[in-house]
């Protein structure tokens, strides 16, 4: 078994099987990672891997379409995408925080 601690969520730690996906691992133990689709298409469940970066699998394809190479080298990932043999401890920015997709600003007429 390896630990999650879900840093965001009082540090809330549990357990779950090696190979374990991290959202999956999050909606069974009400860790609290963000999320709608669960498909690597939102990018809502951008997460932050603190530490144990080592003990997640290879970045997806998918994955890059939210995450720039310097997101990727400071630990971010998609939690629907990540799965993990060993411990990780992960944290987020809750969806209230989060500011409105970016859209391009509006021209002033
Ligand atoms: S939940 Fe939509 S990208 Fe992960």
């Amino acid at each position: 078994m390896i630990q999650v601690t879900f840093i965001t969520n009082d540090n809330k730690t549990v357990s779950a099987p090696e190979n374990s996906n991290l959202l999956r691992v999050s909606l069974r133990e009400q860790g609290g990672i963000p999320f709608k689709c669960g498909g690597g298409i939102c990018g809502t469940c951008r997460c932050r891997i603190e530490s144990g970066l080592d003990h997640t699998d290879a970045v997806k394809p998918k994955e890059r379409k939210h995450l720039s190479e310097d997101d990727l080298q400071q630990g971010y990932r998609m939690a629907c995408q990540t799965f993990l043999n060993g411990d990780v401890s992960v944290s987020w920015i809750p969806l209230a925080d989060r500011r409105p997709a970016s859209r391009p600003a509006a021209t002033e007429p």
